[in-house]
């Protein structure tokens, strides 16, 4: 598939994927949606790649769905098409970890799409909001249930209910965003975290991923309990061996 609705990039072992809509801040349409889709299925059957980082522009992570490719929509239409399901949800079937690297505006869908990132590095200039309400519609891509994980459910009502934006001060007081880095850093930042992830043994990357996603799906015992049998599995691996043996001998371990 040859992309033109987003760009690919890889930094050593890291898979980089630009949003690149331009002249509609990056409104997420379907072509977009299915190129990432491609995109990110490749980088994480790809050996090579052991993390991947989705950015957009300066100005715009993604400001939301391409309204105007879906103002005509009928009930019908989006429920023949499973619109969103069909293709908005690929990221959340990587097994690698995706860091969101926001910059700009990252509304509606754009929001709904670097919360469904592992996790988020913000520019000082980040604006996250959920302005569906303005448009009458309500949020379809997990905004009214990631947003109330991540920042509270007294936030969460705030922005989806009055469309106010949160920058990205506020975003990382709220726990929505990891760290606030000035726009001019961002990308080097992100690259930065996604070059030490992938320094790491893959298949504990995953594993991890993986223990700190079951928080959000179950309960606490049960969750511990994955934990456990996880945990006693690594001692399976190579890995453990070699990175528990190079800290003893006082070098750098070597995950094959
Ligand atoms: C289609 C969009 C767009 C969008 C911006 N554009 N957002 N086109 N869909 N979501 C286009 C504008 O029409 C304009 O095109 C160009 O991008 C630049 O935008 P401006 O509005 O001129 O820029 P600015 O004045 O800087 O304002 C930036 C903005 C504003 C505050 C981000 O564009 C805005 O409010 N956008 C809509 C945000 C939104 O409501 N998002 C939620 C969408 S619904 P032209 O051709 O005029 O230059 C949604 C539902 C999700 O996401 C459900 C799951 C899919």
């Amino acid at each position: 598939m040859s992309y033109e609705a987003i760009q690919v990039e890889t930094h050593g072992k890291v898979g980089l994927i630009r949003l690149h809509r331009p002249a509609a801040l990056n409104a997420l349409n379907d072509q977009l949606m299915d190129e990432l889709g491609d995109a990110l299925q490749k980088f994480d059957a790809d050996e090579g790649i052991g993390c991947i980082v989705l950015t957009g522009s300066e100005k715009a992570f993604a400001a939301g769905a391409d309204i105007a490719a879906i103002v005509d929509h009928t009930y019908i239409d989006a429920y023949k098409s499973n619109f969103i399901t069909r293709n908005w949800e690929h990221i959340r079937r990587v097994r690698k970890p995706v860091i969101g690297a926001v910059a700009g505006f990252a509304l509606g869908g754009g929001c709904e799409l670097a919360m469904m990132c592992d996790f988020i590095i913000a520019a000082d200039n980040a604006k996250f909001g959920q302005p569906e309400v303005k448009l009458g519609v309500v949020p379809g891509a997990g905004g009214t249930q990631r947003l109330p994980r991540a920042v509270s459910k007294a936030k969460a009502m705030d922005m989806c209910l009055t469309a106010r934006m949160m920058d990205a001060e506020e975003a990382e007081r709220a726990g929505l965003v990891s760290r606030v880095v000035p726009l001019d850093k961002l990308m080097t930042e992100a690259l930065d975290a996604a070059t030490v992830i992938a320094s790491m043994s893959l298949p504990t990357v995953m594993m991890i991923k993986d223990a700190v996603d079951r928080a959000y799906e179950t309960t606490l015992s049960e969750g511990v309990l994955y934990e456990r049998r996880v945990f006693h599995s690594v001692f399976g691996t190579e890995h453990q061996k070699e990175g528990m043996k190079a800290f003893l001998e006082k070098r750098k371990p070597v995950f094959k």
